[in-house]
C-alpha cells in the first residue's frame, strides 16, 4: 500500500522541474548558477518531508489537513461577507469604487438594475452615431471653456450643455424655445449651436436680474417672456409667436424644457401646440427628482431594467443597498418604495413644479401613462454621460442606471485627447439622463 510519505514524495517529484534536481548540480559545476532561493526551497522541502513523516507515524496528519481546510473555508467566507457589508470606511470605499470601475461588477449589476427605455412607435432611432458624438465633444470643449457663467450651480453642467448644443446643431431648427432659463446658461448654449436662429425664452425671473449679483447671459436675438411678461408654456398663444417669427412648419421648432414641470403634462401641451422636437433636461430616474419624468414613466415591468420589487430580501434590494453607498443619486429599497409597496414615480407619486405639487397615482394609471407616451413617440434617445466615472470622478449618478458613456471607462487617452481632462471635475456632476423626444399624434 502507498504510504502518505510516498504519495507526498511522488507529488513533489512530479511538480519539481527537471533542472531542479539533475541540472542543479550541473549549474553548480558551471559556476554556481543556482540561486539562494532554490537551495532554500530544497531545504524547506526536506523539512516538510520530515514533518510529514513524523505526523504520519503519530497519526496526526489527516486531522491537521482537515482543520487547515476548515480554517481556509471560514476565512474566505468572512473576507467575502466583509466586502458586501463593510464598505463605509474611506479606504475600502476607494478600493470598492475602483472595483466598480473594474467593469466586472459594473456589468453584472447593470444586468440586475438595468436602464429602462421608452419604446417608440416604429423603433426608429436618432441619425447620429457615437462617432458624431465624439467629434462633437472635441469641438464643444473649447466653446464650453468660454462660457460666461463658469459656475452654473443649479443649472446645467458639461454633459447636458454638450447634449443640448449637439442636438440643436444637428437638428438646425428655425426657432428655438426654452422653458426655464435661470441665469441664461442654456440660452448661451443654444446660441453657440445656432448663431443666427431666434430664441424664445420663458422663465418667471428674467436672467438680467442675476446680472446685478454676478455672471449671467442675456441674448440679443431672444424674445423673453420673463419677469412681469412671464407666460407658462401651457398658456402661451403659440399661433401668435409662430406668426411673429414667420414659422409655418412647427416641426422646424426645437423646444428645450428645463423648468422642472411634470413631463407628461409638458408632452401633452407640446403635442397640442403641434411641436415635434422636444429636449428635456432633467429626466430623473425612478425614486428621485422633483417632477414626473419619461424615465419614470417608462419604468415598467415589460421593459428591460424596468419595474421594481419592494421585497427587502430580493437581489435588487441587496444591490441597491450596496450601490447607495457609492452614488449619491442611487436609491435603496427604503427610498424607492412608499406605502403599499408603491415604487413608481417617486414612492407612488407623480410630482410636478419642483415638487410643490404632487399626486399619488395607482400602478394602473402609471401603466396607462407609459402606453400613452409610447403611442406618440417616434424617437426616444437618452444622452449618454460624456465619460465614465473613473475618468470624470463624478459621484452622483449610478452608472448602472445610465446608458454606456460616450468615452468609456479606462479610455483616459481619448478623454485627454478630446480636451475633457482640462475641465474641472465638478462640471461632470450634473448628469440626469437628458432626453430627446421626437413625437407625433397617435
Ligand atoms: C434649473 S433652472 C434652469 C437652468 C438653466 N436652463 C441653465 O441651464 O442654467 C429652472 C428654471 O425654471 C424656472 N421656472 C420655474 N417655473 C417655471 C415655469 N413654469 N416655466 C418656465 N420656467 C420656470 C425657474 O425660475 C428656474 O429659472
Amino acid at each position: 500500500m502507498t504510504t502518505a510519505k510516498q504519495m507526498l514524495e511522488r507529488a513533489l517529484s512530479i511538480r519539481r522541474p527537471p533542472h531542479a534536481s539533475e541540472d542543479a548540480g550541473a549549474a553548480e559545476d558551471e559556476g554556481g548558477d543556482e540561486t539562494g532561493d532554490e537551495s532554500k526551497t530544497r531545504k524547506h522541502i526536506s523539512m516538510a518531508v520530515r514533518i510529514t513523516n513524523y505526523l504520519t507515524r503519530t497519526g496526526y496528519l489527516w486531522p491537521i489537513i482537515v482543520i487547515g481546510l476548515i480554517i481556509v473555508i471560514i476565512s474566505s467566507v468572512i473576507i467575502s461577507s466583509r466586502d458586501l457589508v463593510c464598505i463605509s470606511a474611506s479606504s475600502s470605499d476607494h478600493i470598492s469604487r475602483l472595483r466598480f470601475f473594474g467593469f466586472d461588477e459594473l456589468e453584472s449589476d447593470f444586468g440586475s438594475l438595468g436602464v429602462p427605455w421608452c419604446r417608440s412607435k416604429r423603433g426608429k432611432n436618432v441619425e447620429w452615431t457615437s462617432k458624431d458624438l465624439l467629434r462633437g465633444i472635441e469641438e464643444f470643449v473649447p466653446i464650453y471653456e468660454t462660457r460666461p457663467i463658469q459656475n452654473n450651480m443649479y443649472g446645467m453642467g458639461f454633459d447636458h450643455s454638450f447634449g443640448l448644443w449637439f442636438m440643436a446643431r444637428w437638428l438646425k431648427p428655425d426657432l428655438m424655445i426654452e422653458s426655464g432659463a435661470f441665469k441664461g446658461h442654456s440660452t448661451w448654449v443654444l446660441r453657440q449651436a445656432m448663431p443666427d436662429t431666434p430664441i424664445v425664452s420663458l422663465s418667471p425671473r428674467h436672467p438680467e436680474k442675476y446680472l446685478k449679483k454676478g455672471p449671467a447671459y442675456v441674448d440679443g436675438n431672444c424674445t423673453y417672456f420673463a419677469g412681469k411678461d412671464f407666460v407658462d408654456f401651457g398658456s402661451m398663444d403659440w399661433g401668435r409667436v409662430m406668426r411673429k417669427h414667420g414659422i409655418k412648419d412647427r416641426s422646424r421648432v426645437l423646444i428645450f424644457f428645463d423648468d422642472h414641470q411634470n413631463e407628461l403634462k409638458r408632452l401633452k401641451q407640446a403635442l397640442k401646440a403641434g411641436f415635434q422636437h422636444l429636449v428635456f433636461e432633467d429626466n430623473y430616474d425612478t425614486g428621485t427628482g422633483d417632477h414626473y419624468s419619461f424615465r419614470q414613466i417608462c419604468d415598467q415591468f415589460y421593459i428591460r431594467g424596468g419595474g421594481h420589487s419592494c421585497f427587502k430580501d430580493s437581489d435588487e434590494a441587496r444591490i441597491r443597498y450596496r450601490r447607495r453607498k457609492f452614488w449619491e443619486k442611487a436609491v435603496d429599497i427604503e427610498e424607492l418604495c412608499g406605502p403599499g409597496e408603491a415604487w413608481w414615480g417617486v414612492r407612488g407619486h407623480m410630482r410636478d413644479d419642483f415638487n410643490h405639487s404632487n399626486k399619488a397615482i395607482t400602478y394602473a394609471e402609471h401603466f396607462q401613462n407609459s402606453r400613452f407616451v409610447e403611442s406618440v413617440l417616434d424617437v426616444y434617445w437618452e444622452l449618454p454621460p460624456v465619460a465614465g466615472p473613473s475618468l470624470t470622478h463624478q459621484t452622483r449618478y449610478d452608472p448602472a442606471r445610465a446608458p454606456t458613456p460616450i468615452v468609456e471607462d479606462g479610455r483616459y487617452g481619448l478623454f485627454r485627447r478630446l480636451g475633457l481632462s482640462r475641465l474641472d471635475n465638478s462640471v461632470f456632476n450634473g448628469y440626469t439622463q437628458m432626453v430627446y423626444l421626437q413625437v407625433s399624434k397617435p
